[in-house]
């Protein structure tokens, strides 16, 4: 009887979720869909779990909004993983947060070949432990050929630093000659960037109730829209992810014209 009520309930969850699907691939969909999953260590201490824990139910979110945002024809999904602040955290949850990349990477691998996901990084790749950067390596290896979704991981990014370095850069190429006044303008600058073979983000979503940027790509989230909501990351599904892009449609976007 229980297991018939399941059963019912749970194909009615699914062709829901089915028809709110085809439903908002009838509009166009954001491009490129940009995350910072916050919220954590607050869904593990409201479970009075060590903060450990939330990281880990958060690494299950990434997969599940990986598979969504592909099915959905999202062609690049950028997660901040960890940013360049977040070093001064205890030394356990900085080394647990570091063995997820080899942990998910380990178990779903394949399933993101299968997909046609093509994983990449962006950060300061040297200061990485060894193991997370060669997991990192091993799947942007792997997926290379793929051509569906790009799962891009912001992995020790700060974006201050990432202008600084561009600016650094501009400079270097405008005193060796190989870059002229005249010719640096923002897409030019752009290719300076981490993001440099990237679209901007036309979507940018928060968890957790915080309403800040946190140091995350502040050159590229000039024009995107931004969805926030109260939703810890580990408690976000495929429901929520559904409604900002359904609200993403349903805005006006103007560039600054009218
Ligand atoms: C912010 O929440 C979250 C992080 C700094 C880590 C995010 C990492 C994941 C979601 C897993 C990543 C998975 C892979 C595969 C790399 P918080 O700890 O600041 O939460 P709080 O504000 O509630 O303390």
């Amino acid at each position: 009887m229980f297991k018939k009520f399941w059963l019912r309930k749970n194909q009615k969850d699914s062709s829901t979720l089915r028809d709110k699907i085809e439903e908002i691939k009838k509009m166009p969909v954001p491009n490129h869909v940009a995350i910072i999953m916050d919220g954590n260590g607050r869904w593990a201490k409201k479970r009075a779990l060590p903060r450990i824990a939330g990281h880990h139910e958060g690494m299950k979110v990434v997969r599940k909004t990986t598979m969504l945002a592909n099915r959905l024809g999202i062609k690049t999904l950028t997660l901040y993983a960890f940013s360049t602040e977040n070093w001064k955290r205890p030394k356990n949850e900085v080394e647990y947060i570091m063995r997820l990349p080899e942990e998910f990477l380990g178990t779903f691998l394949p399933e993101l070949v299968e997909n046609n996901v093509q994983v990449k990084m962006m950060g300061y790749k040297n200061q990485l432990p060894v193991h997370t950067l060669h997991a990192i390596e091993k799947a942007i290896e792997e997926t290379k050929h793929n051509n569906g979704l790009v799962l891009n991981f912001a992995l020790n990014y700060g974006s201050r630093s990432e202008i600084l370095d561009a600016v650094k850069q501009v400079l270097n190429d405008y005193n060796n000659g190989t870059l002229k006044e005249t010719e640096l303008d923002e897409k030019n600058f752009s290719s300076y960037m981490m993001t440099a073979n990237f679209a901007d983000p036309d979507l940018l979503i928060r968890t957790s109730g915080e309403i800040r940027l946190s140091n995350f790509m502040l050159w590229q989230l000039a024009y995107s829209e931004l969805w926030f909501t109260d939703v810890l990351w580990p408690d976000f599904s495929e429901e929520h992810l559904l409604e900002a892009i359904e609200t993403f449609q349903n805005r006006q976007r103007r560039f600054g014209g009218l």
